[in-house]
């Protein structure tokens, strides 16, 4: 048996490195939307609470889908990694960006593909499954019968924007990697932060190209995809050649108090064994006290009865 965490949308804070040279409309919009209300739903004691939980769980590798950070500032990104230090080492942590970590194309210093390489790149043995330099993704990483595949979705857009795109040279490469991957009979499992598939989000938050997407899934198959991004739990089942494929959104891993239809901070454990994968949804259900307990626990199948509460 092997076991993955899935957590996601941590929006770490402090928001630090705010200077002149950072300045833009995207990060003062970003910025106030933080002050008035983002900053009192997402806390970094969630997520270090989480963090101890998956481990606590048995879990042998943690995916992190994306919007560590809220700004995407350098100082931010450079706190992030010292977070993703603590919630492991990068053979037992894999991440892939969100849009709020590459948020606008006004940097004034290193990225987070730069700063979070150790944690964002393939590893030795998937170095051999990646595209033409310089592009980075996707990536492949081992983590015992999982092949973890990292996709960007994460583009600097217009402020009030949250898109996101794949692009052709990523989808190349992905339909090249999930072929091959099958043929060595690894489990392949797909994180991207955007929701993949056509209307699972408003339009100026969706990935313009999941249509795109949606063909290679149903053309190559994979064993399972992990996103965030909405801040709300889902399950939905795309047909592929092969047999369907569970497309799994995860809630905030952070927060402390629900926000609309958002709920209070959750993350998942998928385990894998011979039958098949049991998913386990584990958080917070009350907020004063914020202790982390089992929420739903099931085998994913797809007949299955409604998991979210
Ligand atoms: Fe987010
Ligand atoms: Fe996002």
């Amino acid at each position: 048996m092997f076991t993955l965490a899935h957590i996601s949308d941590l929006h770490l804070t402090p928001i630090v490195g705010f200077g002149p040279g950072h300045w833009n409309v995207k990060r003062g919009l970003g910025f106030l939307n933080w002050a008035r209300s983002r900053r009192r739903v997402h806390r970094q004691d969630v997520a270090d609470r989480m963090a101890a939980d998956i481990w606590r769980h048995g879990a042998d590798h943690v995916a992190v889908t994306g919007d560590i950070v809220n700004l995407g500032l350098p100082g931010e990104i450079g706190a992030a990694l010292t977070w993703l230090k603590t919630l492991g080492p990068p053979d037992k942590v894999t991440a892939v960006p969100g849009n709020h970590d590459i948020y606008t194309r006004r940097m004034n210093g290193p990225s987070c593909t730069e700063i979070w390489r150790d944690y964002i790149a393939a590893d030795s043995w998937g170095a051999s499954f990646a595209g033409a330099p310089p592009q980075i993704f996707p990536f492949v990483r081992r983590a015992g019968p999982l092949a973890l595949i990292g996709v960007n979705s994460a583009i600097p857009t217009r402020p009030l924007v949250a898109a996101g795109r794949v692009g052709r040279d990523q989808f190349a490469t992905l339909r090249d990697c999930l072929v091959r991957l099958s043929n060595e009979k690894l489990m392949r499992v797909v994180l991207i932060h955007h929701p993949p598939l056509p209307g699972q989000t408003a339009p100026r938050r969706a990935l313009q190209d999941a249509a795109e997407l949606a063909d290679v899934l149903s053309e190559c198959g994979a064993e399972l995809v992990l996103h965030g991004h909405n801040h709300r739990d889902s399950l939905l089942w795309h047909p592929s050649r092969e047999k369907p494929v569970p497309v799994v959104g995860v809630a905030s891993g952070s927060a402390a108090r629900t926000h609309g239809p958002e709920p209070l901070g959750r993350y998942n454990l998928f385990r894998f064994e011979p039958g098949g994968i049991e998913m386990v949804v584990r958080g917070i259900t009350d907020a004063s006290r914020g202790q982390v307990v089992e929420i739903a626990r099931a085998r994913l199948q797809p007949a299955m009865q409604p998991l979210f509460v």
